[in-house]
């Protein structure tokens, strides 16, 4: 069901902040940058390999992010595994008993179809299942 890990969110304060280290210091190329307004955040998307790191800056302190930043400052957010179908895959979650924050996909980055897992019933780690959109 899982394919592989599509991206690493990762909190930061400030995307441009965040930018200086993972493009320029770390030398990963940056391919996309997008408001995701569903999500509360800014986000940035780097290529590593086959995969993502996904930078995210909240829009505003009561959004996920933000309170998250709040209580635990920058840091690793959520693992994201890619999935051929969205809706399968949630289906499967659902059928295998695992807490959906997501009853129902939403928009993720650069047109993907996304849904988070709650971390309580996946071990701590909040993931996420991303179907990327296609030519992606
Ligand atoms: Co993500």
């Amino acid at each position: 069901m899982l394919s592989a890990i599509d991206h690493l969110g990762i909190a930061v304060p400030s995307l441009d902040d965040a930018l200086a280290l993972y493009r320029d210091q770390l030398g990963m190329r940056l391919v996309h940058r997008e408001t995701i307004s569903e999500q509360g955040v800014e986000a940035a998307l780097l290529d590593v390999g086959d995969g993502h790191v996904e930078l995210l800056e909240p829009l505003g302190e009561d959004s996920p992010v933000g309170r998250f930043l709040r209580r635990r400052g920058g840091g690793m957010h959520h693992v994201a595994y890619r999935v051929d179908s969205i809706d399968q895959a949630l289906a499967a979650c659902r059928a295998a008993g695992l807490r959906l924050i997501d009853e129902r996909p939403r928009t993720g980055i650069r047109g993907s179809r996304v849904a988070f897992l709650h971390p309580a019933s996946t071990g701590g780690v909040l993931t996420e299942i991303v179907q990327v959109s296609k030519g992606h």
